[in-house]
């Protein structure tokens, strides 16, 4: 499963590229807004120096809701560099949007995704990746995670090539359950990733064997 970091913020993206574990990153508005970063050069700029940082998938959301304005948008995110991936909303002129990218070898990452249909949709569009959010899914009192092994059993069952993107991560098991449920990609928070070393009993076990190299040293 591929790892990929779900922030706009350099630092953390360096954290964890330093660890030699990530294969892409996914942004969207409320994370630009998180940064603080204003005025649409600014988010383009951002795109950009993630894109140097990180050699994989970047996700670059449009911000336009018909399928003119979705063209102008992710044409010009598409061409800010080769890392880029469009990310465009689970709405039907979204879908027409998709299926245009696709035809042009533009990658697409399909957002918002709440239901098997929905992902469905997105693969027969040729999307490159589709992205439930099963964080979200878990506060609205249902399972996130059955719903990700319901797009790989229908998935499955064509041979759709579209990569599941299991978004809106909130924790470490999620990731786990997650690799489970066989998800192509999880795009976590930097605390999620960081979650998975813990561990009492590596702790414990490293304290004492230092303990013992002591003696051992004399
Ligand atoms: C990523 O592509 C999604 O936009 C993101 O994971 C949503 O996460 P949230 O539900 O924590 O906002």
């Amino acid at each position: 499963m591929d790892f990929f970091i779900d922030t706009a913020n350099l630092d953390q993206i360096k954290e964890a590229e330093a660890l030699g574990i990530l294969d892409g990153v996914t942004t969207n508005p409320s994370l630009m807004a998180k940064e603080g970063i204003t005025g649409r050069n600014a988010v383009l700029k951002r795109y950009v120096d993630i894109c140097e940082m990180v050699n994989g998938p970047v996700s670059a959301e449009v911000i336009a809701t018909d399928y003119a304005g979705m063209i102008k948008e992710g044409t010009e995110l598409a061409e800010l560099h080769d890392n880029i991936v469009v990310k465009v909303p689970m709405i039907p002129d979204g879908i027409k949007a998709i299926r245009t990218f696709t035809e042009q070898g533009i990658p697409t990452n399909c957002t918002l995704v709440f239901s098997a249909g929905q992902a469905l949709l997105a693969a027969k569009a040729g999307a490159t990746f589709v992205s439930p959010f099963i964080g979200r899914i878990d506060d609205s009192n249902w399972d996130g995670i059955e719903l990700i092994e319901q797009i790989v059993e229908v998935y499955a069952n064509y041979g759709f090539e579209t990569q599941i993107l299991a978004a809106s991560i909130r924790n470490p098991l999620h990731i786990v359950r997650c690799a489970e449920a066989g998800a192509d990609v999880a795009t976590c928070p930097l605390s999620s990733i960081m979650g998975l070393f813990k561990h009492p009993l590596t702790d414990i076990g490293l304290e004492k064997f230092l303990a013992d190299y002591k003696k051992v040293e004399g």
